[in-house]
């Protein structure tokens, strides 16, 4: 009889793999018709990823990222909630609302910059990602969207998005506020929209933050 060999899921796979998975052709794209190609690409790849247990933990759907594909600046937050989960789109509920209208207050807004969440699936009961959630969905996912967009600065909310680009033993309260460069991009941590929700004493600590990006992105720009 055939011995049936069982493949192994990708997520034990990139355990034995460098960091930073990309997609064919994502560190290629210049013009925006070329990364809104490649985001299509990638999301049509991946919206039924099956490579971690998240798949089967009752999310509806995987929530790709919003916004521009050529955007500047980059926010990358923790995972969907209920509401995400629900309407496809990262960030609509009470923490969202709260994100759009600091990006607003930076005068730009959600159709100017791009989005999106390090894990892609709802946690159930909006549970942090485990590590290897979030490692496999950063290299399959997240990393390809920052390859294809290529943003200038990237924003990282809370603690989960913030160890994922610079590793595991960072505490946010400490480094927050500080930028970082992860492959020459600065990466600027700050706290998570929902951390404000419960401290909103908090929100002028990352209004300086979001001054700091501000400035950053005037350099950068020229
Ligand atoms: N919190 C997140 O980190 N991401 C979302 O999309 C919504 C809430």
């Amino acid at each position: 009889m055939k011995r049936k060999t069982k493949q192994p899921k990708l997520y034990d796979y990139l355990k034995l793999q460098p960091k930073g998975f990309v997609f064919p052709d994502s560190t290629t794209a210049q013009t925006k018709q070329e990364k809104t190609n490649l985001l299509g690409s990638l999301k049509k790849r991946f919206c039924k990823c099956d490579q971690c247990p998240l798949a089967t933990q009752g999310r509806s759907q995987v929530v790709f990222g919003v916004g521009t594909p050529s955007a500047t600046l980059m926010f990358i937050g923790e995972a969907p909630g209920k509401n995400e989960d629900e309407q496809g789109e990262p960030f609509v509920g009470r923490a969202g609302k709260l994100l759009t209208k600091i990006i607003e207050a930076m005068g730009l807004s959600r159709q100017e910059v791009y989005i999106s969440n390090v894990v892609k699936c709802r946690p159930p009961n909006n549970r942090t990602p485990t590590t290897l959630e979030r490692e496999t969905c950063k290299n399959l996912i997240l990393f390809n969207e920052i390859a294809i967009i290529k943003p200038k600065v990237i924003c990282t909310l809370g603690s989960p998005s913030t160890k994922a680009l610079l590793g595991d033993d960072i505490k946010i309260s400490q480094i927050r506020g500080k930028f970082f460069e992860v492959n020459g991009v600065p990466v600027m941590p700050t706290f998570h929209p929902a951390y404000l929700l419960r401290n909103p004493a908090e929100k002028r600590t990352v209004w300086e933050d979001m001054k700091k990006i501000m400035i950053k992105i005037k350099e950068l720009e020229g």
